[in-house]
Order: C-alpha cells, then sequence, then structure tokens
C-alpha cells in the first residue's frame, strides 16, 4: 500500500483557502431563465468536449484525497439533464463518505430523480424558483414549469431531503413584489429561502445596477412583517443567514454578491462542464484542467497544476466599479 499523500490545501496570494469545488456536469439546460440564458439556448458543447464520469470522478478523488476539499456542488446548466447523474453521485459519495455532496437544479426533474439521487448519496439540495405565479414563471424561465417544479420539491421533501433551500434571484420590477410570499412559503413550507441578488451574468444583457434589489432591503422588508434573527454560522458562508423570532419553522438568507461581496471569505473554486478550472464566477481566465486529464498527467502533476491556479485566484469581483469586466460566459456555461 503506498503511504497516503500529504494534504496541501489550495492557499491563495490573500490568504483563503479553497475547499469548496463546484462541477458543472453539463453546460445543457431545459430552462432559459432571463438572468441566465437568451431565449434561443447558447451552442452546446460537442459531447466530446464535455468532462467524462471518470474524468470528473479523477479530479475530485485528487481535491479530496490531496488538497483538502471537503465540498462539492454539482450544478449546471441544468445537472439533472446530464444522463445517469445518481451514478456520478454515487461515485464521487465513494470518493469520502463524509464528504459533502451538494446540488442546484431548477427542480423540472426532481419528481422523477429525487429519490434516486438521495439514494445515491446527495445530502443536500438547492432548487432555484423565482416566483409563485404561474404566468410569471413563463416569463422568468420561459417555460410552463411551476406546477412540476412545485411537484418536485414535494418529491424531495418525501425522499428526504432536509432542508431544502430555494433560491430566488430578485430582480427589480420583474419578482421583488413576492419577497413576503417566499418568507411565507419559508415559515409554511419549512424551507430556507435564499434570495440572490442579480449579477451581470445573463445572456440578454438586461441586468443593470437598477435592477438590483439589496439584500439589506429584502430582509427590511421581511423583518418588518416577520422579525427576524441573525444566525451565527460555522464556517464562513455566502449566505447571511436568519431565523424567524417567533420560532415558527423555515428560514431565510440573502446572498449580497453585489451589494456586499463575500469575496474576501470565499473558499469556492469551480470546474465547468468542459473541464476548465475558474477561480472566480468573473475570473476572464481559466486554466485547462481536460488537457492535462487527457494529456496523461500523473495526480500529481494535475494537483500542481490546480494549486497554482487557485495561487492566482482574484481578489474579488469589481461589479459596479470602472474597471468591472463582464466575463463572456453566462451563468449557464459558468456553473451555479
Ligand atoms: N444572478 C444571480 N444568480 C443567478 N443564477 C443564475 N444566473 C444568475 C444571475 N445572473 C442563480 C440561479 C440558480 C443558480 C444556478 O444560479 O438562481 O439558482
Ligand atoms: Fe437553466 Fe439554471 Fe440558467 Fe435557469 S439559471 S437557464 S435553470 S442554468
Amino acid at each position: 500500500m503506498p503511504s497516503p499523500q500529504p494534504v496541501l490545501h489550495l492557499r491563495d496570494t490573500f490568504g483563503r483557502i479553497a475547499d469548496d469545488l463546484r462541477i458543472s456536469v453539463t453546460d445543457r439546460c431545459n430552462f432559459r431563465c432571463v438572468y441566465c440564458m437568451p431565449a434561443a439556448g447558447l451552442p452546446w458543447l460537442a459531447r466530446e468536449e464535455v468532462l467524462t464520469f471518470e474524468e470528473i470522478v479523477r479530479l475530485t478523488r485528487i481535491l479530496v484525497e490531496r488538497s483538502g476539499v471537503r465540498t462539492i456542488r454539482l450544478t449546471g446548466g441544468e445537472p439533472l439533464v446530464r444522463k445517469g447523474i445518481e451514478d456520478l453521485t454515487r461515485m464521487i459519495a465513494a470518493i469520502d463518505p463524509s464528504l459533502d455532496i451538494a446540488m442546484t437544479t431548477n427542480g423540472i426533474l426532481l419528481e422523477e430523480k429525487a429519490a434516486a439521487l438521495r439514494a445515491a448519496g446527495l445530502k443536500r439540495l438547492n432548487v432555484s424558483l423565482d416566483t409563485l405565479h404561474s404566468d410569471r414563471f413563463k416569463d422568468l424561465a420561459r417555460r410552463d414549469a411551476l406546477d412540476r417544479v412545485l411537484r418536485g420539491l414535494h418529491a424531495a421533501r418525501a425522499a428526504g431531503f432536509n432542508p431544502i433551500k430555494l433560491n430566488m434571484v430578485v430582480m427589480r420590477g420583474r419578482n421583488d413584489d413576492e419577497i413576503l410570499d417566499f418568507a411565507k412559503l419559508a415559515r409554511r413550507e419549512g424551507y430556507e429561502v435564499r434570495f440572490i441578488e442579480f449579477m451581470p451574468l445573463d445572456a440578454d444583457g438586461i441586468w443593470s445596477m437598477d435592477a438590483v434589489v439589496a439584500s439589506r432591503d429584502i430582509i427590511e422588508t421581511i423583518d418588518r412583517e416577520f422579525p427576524l434573527e441573525p444566525v451565527a454560522d460555522q464556517r464562513p458562508a455566502p449566505a447571511t443567514r436568519f431565523k424567524f423570532r417567533d420560532g415558527s419553522q423555515g428560514g431565510i438568507g440573502v446572498i449580497p454578491s453585489v451589494s456586499d461581496a463575500f469575496c474576501k471569505v470565499c473558499n469556492r473554486i469551480r470546474l465547468t462542464a468542459e473541464g476548465h478550472l475558474r477561480t472566480c464566477l468573473f475570473s476572464i481566465q481559466e486554466h485547462d484542467v481536460k488537457a492535462l486529464l487527457r494529456g496523461g498527467a500523473s495526480d500529481t502533476e494535475i494537483r500542481d497544476f490546480i494549486a497554482a491556479g487557485v495561487w492566482q485566484k482574484e481578489e474579488g469581483h469589481k461589479i459596479g466599479q470602472a474597471d468591472f469586466v463582464r466575463p463572456g460566459k453566462t451563468m449557464s456555461q459558468i456553473g451555479g
């Protein structure tokens, strides 16, 4: 038996350690959310460009066993459109049973998949939901699918996912009148609703600073109706979390990605569907890990390559500043 390799954490020049890996398993999606994709879709990656399960698992194993990665989040595009996603989940869970494995999904396929994902070892689920009105859902996701997503949520609960987080991207004039309805939903159903500030990662160029509703305003709106109490987080987290002071089930979180970015404590790195390392959502360069994976590189070479990439991790994004450069990719091409 070879002796275990020492763990060399993924550090950057700002003193942060990356231990949260987000893996985009596909760039494809069956929705066309206005804050992400154009109505006509995007040119998808050719199948051979997308990492295989074996490649994803090898890379994950290297990062978990030799670089101290502790959290894996499967994203897309829409992760559930990747065939056999439950098999990939099981393969990743087998690397280390104590790994925290989560998924961000639009929920439309959860009715079919939730139980299998749970059985495969998926521990946590975030479901994107931006409105509770069917007609508005059609405008925002450009699919008539609210009922199916709600059924998916129930299937996820029945499968034992608890808590389930709902991600709502708040856009001024489009769904910001539903903030209180989502707070009520959190209380009624026990969900943890996370309100996300709209970021300039959309395809249609509809983002503007005016369309962003500041997290502080969201919290004030809810707190007036349902008094909130902050929850102290053990680890640095992007979401600032609150519980209801009256003891109700459910919870609230805000992700002030624009107004008060959590860049200073960001512990995330991303692997795109085509096998590139991205050290920031707003990176303008990527590191081609797939070239090494397919070029016969050793585990150590791959680990060192990723460590060198993370070392160059950006200090943070500059949304709203004069020198902000918009990345050429949409959220669906990066992975949420
Ligand atoms: N701004 C903020 N959040 C976004 N998401 C997608 N695009 C954007 C954007 N432009 C979020 C969705 C989903 C996750 C994958 O990313 O809410 O939950
Ligand atoms: Fe698809 Fe998610 Fe983008 Fe919506 S936000 S289009 S569900 S990838």
